[in-house]
């Protein structure tokens, strides 16, 4: 499956129905779409110890990669909030390693667009590639 640009949106809006958010209720889906074309989704699933909780992010990123993908195109992520919301900190991070020029689309609840690349949000970003490891992407 290869959507066009607008459907990687819908996949992340129809994975944010899954999302299990009990105790933050903000719900965010996510879809990202690896460079051979196929798409993993993720939703947000939360816990009663809260730091256990993963984000939509990295649980596409973690199907993904279980599924043998390595290198990425897009990402998109549909979250309840009124306006787009950028992957955390800890998730730019989980991206990185599959490489910056990663493009990072979201969708606030309103259907309003932004549109990011993972270098913007990322900069500086701490690599092992001087140790000649990583950079699964590159
Ligand atoms: N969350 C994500 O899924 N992705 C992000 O990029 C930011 C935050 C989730 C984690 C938690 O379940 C809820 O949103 C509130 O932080």
């Amino acid at each position: 499956m290869t959507p066009a640009k607008g459907d990687l949106i819908d996949v992340a809006r129809e994975a944010r129905e899954g999302a299990y958010a009990p105790y933050s209720e903000f719900r965010v889906g996510a879809a990202l779409q690896a460079a051979d074309g196929r798409v993993f989704a993720g939703c947000n699933v939360e816990n009663a110890s809260y730091p256990v909780t993963i984000c939509a992010e990295r649980v596409a990123l973690g199907s993904a990669v279980a599924a043998g993908a390595r290198r990425f195109r897009r990402l998109a992520i549909a979250s309840d909030a009124s306006a787009p919301t950028p992957p955390c900190g800890m998730c730019r991070q989980a991206l990185s390693e599959f490489g910056l020029d990663l493009e990072i689309e979201s969708s606030a609840i309103d259907g309003t667009l932004a549109v990011w690349t993972l270098r913007e949000l990322l900069p500086a970003c701490f690599t092992l590639q001087d140790r000649g490891k990583g950079g699964a992407g590159e």
